[in-house]
């Protein structure tokens, strides 16, 4: 990776992490403890674990490649994330028949990449996006 977008992603990740003290902070108060720890890394094993089996390079069952995804840095593949998101929320992914990840698991994957996807769009806002209707 060049060694610009480096120093824009620490950037971006420093100024997020500013407001995402409190914000968790206000969620784990409210939320039922979440089982997977908030490591990206557990979420990397979710994915593996419930995922990969499927829609890695090789299969790419669905179009879909999970196993070159990174999931501690959701915004750089915010498309596929948010393909994710929409299949994992309403429990069509992983498809009857595969292993389950519990609700605790997958409530926890879906808000990180959700809170994640904020953030970078917040971050990056899209120039054709409602911030530039002005
Ligand atoms: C047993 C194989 C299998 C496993 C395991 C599996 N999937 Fe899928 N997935 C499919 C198939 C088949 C499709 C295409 C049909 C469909 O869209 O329902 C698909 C489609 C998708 C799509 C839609 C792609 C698009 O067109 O936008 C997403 C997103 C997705 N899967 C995410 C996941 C996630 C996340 C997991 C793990 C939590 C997972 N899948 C686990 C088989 C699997």
């Amino acid at each position: 990776m060049p060694k610009r977008v480096w120093t824009l992603a620490v950037l971006v990740w420093v100024a997020s992490a500013a407001w995402s003290v409190p914000l968790a902070a206000g969620r784990r108060a409210s939320a039922r403890p979440a089982v997977v720890s908030s490591t990206t890394g557990d979420y990397g094993t979710v994915v593996t674990k419930y995922c990969v089996t499927c829609h890695n390079e090789r299969a790419k069952i669905g179009g879909l490649t999970l196993d070159k995804m990174d999931v501690s840095d959701p915004g750089a593949g915010a498309d596929v994330w948010e393909r994710v998101v929409r299949k994992v929320r309403v429990g069509m992914m992983p498809p009857q028949g595969s292993p389950q990840p519990d609700q605790e698991t997958r409530a926890a994957l879906v808000s990180w990449l959700t809170t994640s996807l904020d953030k970078s769009a917040t971050a990056h806002p899209n120039p054709v996006g409602p911030w530039c209707t002005g």
